[in-house]
């Protein structure tokens, strides 16, 4: 059934969510499900701005007749050429033969590599600053190189305000009865998925985000248009900082993150009592993983989330137990920076996952590792009190 809505003057969202999904990218768990959007703006010209998912393609054919009616559209501008939101193009194309193609030089090559029968497709070639008169509206382009592709780039409605802002300011979660972030309570209902989104979709590309929020800084923004969850028309600064923060490394809040490995039980016991400690000695909340149980977008996220890191880890046939060092390797892809870690390994005859974890985090940027190191020997016990006091003093006054 069609079902898109009015955003604001002659402005539609036309999309639609998947929560049948449940791996986005074929990695990312998403319980919440996820929305892929498209817009319309209906104005002289008339102008779509990218398509969707193909797992929704019905839905979106569907809201986009509905919403042109008898109208041709003169434009489709791709903002992104990803195949989650690209996978119509053809599709529509086919529907409206007299359509344009509005996006970069890059935008294009991508276009021939996934739909080679659309190269004779008209075409609009911009770049930074080009415009686009639709009647009432003007369309002006701003690249977003690596946001999250080297073809992104957002479109800037002049007349309403609207940053058309592709995958940035985008969060996993289906879109319910609301199409406004305003329109539920977002902190509760968003955030935590928003902000693993941004450190595993963007969360490398900190510096091309910081290079775009400037540019956008420079735009009358009235309303955000992303291409995954809400529309964004108050609280806009709210959200923009957020993404400052995301994009410098900058931890959110001071809660102090523990994360454990453990095959028998004897690390998670020794990492239960830590954190029992160092939430007693710092007053501040601590939120405790089992790095095999939590997929390790979760974790990602708590560290974008959290300044300070204790990991626990027992050593694994002289090595990192494997799933704390996938969960490193993770955090080195994705660049996290400033940072304090403190480690604990455990080693039955040669504890060696401390220097190893050690060496690892060394390849992060302004990382700093807390001392002592705590060393655990098979389990832990009562005689060894002292020397947990000391890690745990360490881990709160660091
Ligand atoms: C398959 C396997 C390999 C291990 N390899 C090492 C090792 O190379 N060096 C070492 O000191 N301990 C090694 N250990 C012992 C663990 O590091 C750890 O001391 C033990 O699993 C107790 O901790 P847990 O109950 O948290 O698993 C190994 C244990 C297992 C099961
Ligand atoms: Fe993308
Ligand atoms: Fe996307």
């Amino acid at each position: 059934m069609i079902n898109y809505k009015k955003i604001t003057e002659d402005t539609y969202w036309i999309g639609g969510s998947d929560r049948r999904l449940s791996r986005f990218e074929n990695i990312f768990p998403i319980e919440n499900g996820v929305s892929y959007n498209s817009y319309a703006i209906i104005d002289e010209k008339t102008a779509i701005f990218d398509t969707a998912d193909i797992s929704i393609s019905d839905q979106y054919l569907e809201n986009l007749k509905g919403v042109l009616g008898e109208k041709k559209p003169d434009y489709l501008v791709i903002n992104h050429m990803e195949p989650d939101h690209c996978s119509q193009i053809a599709t529509v194309v086919a529907m409206y033969p007299e359509i344009t193609l509005v996006g970069n030089a890059k935008t294009f090559t991508f276009l021939s590599q996934f739909f080679p029968e659309l190269n004779e497709q008209r075409k609009i070639t911009v770049a930074e600053g080009d415009t686009l008169e639709l009647g009432k509206h003007t369309l002006s382009f701003v690249m977003a190189p690596m946001v999250h592709w080297p073809e992104a780039m957002f479109t800037f409605d002049t007349a309403t305000g609207a940053l058309f802002s592709a995958d940035a300011f985008g969060t996993f979660g289906a879109i319910d009865a609301g199409i406004f972030a305003d329109e539920y309570d977002f902190e509760k209902k968003f955030l935590d998925d928003a902000r693993r989104y941004y450190a595993n979709i963007v969360g490398k590309y900190g510096m091309q985000v910081q290079a775009v929020l400037k540019k956008a800084a420079g735009l009358d923004i009235r309303m955000i248009c992303p291409l995954h969850g809400p529309v964004w028309r108050e609280n806009i600064a709210w959200f923009i900082d957020k993404y400052q923060k995301w994009s410098t490394y900058t931890p959110e809040d001071e809660d102090i993150l523990v994360i454990y490995g453990s095959l028998y039980g004897h690390t998670e016991s020794a990492a239960q009592k830590a954190a029992a400690m160092i939430r007693e000695k710092s007053g501040k909340s601590v939120s405790v993983y089992d790095v095999s149980q939590t997929h390790v977008s979760v974790l990602t996220s708590e560290v974008w989330r959290c300044g300070k890191i204790v990991l626990f880890c027992p050593t694994y046939n002289n090595g990192i137990y494997t799933p704390m060092e996938n969960f490193l390797s993770d955090c080195i892809a994705l660049t996290v920076q400033n940072r304090t870690f403190a480690l604990a390994q455990n080693g039955t005859w040669a504890p060696a996952s401390g220097k190893l974890m050690t060496e690892k985090l060394q390849c992060l940027k302004n990382v700093k590792i807390v001392e002592p190191m705590l060393t655990i020997k098979s389990a832990l016990h009562e005689t060894d009190e002292q020397e947990l006091e000391a890690f745990v003093n360490a881990v709160v006054e660091a």
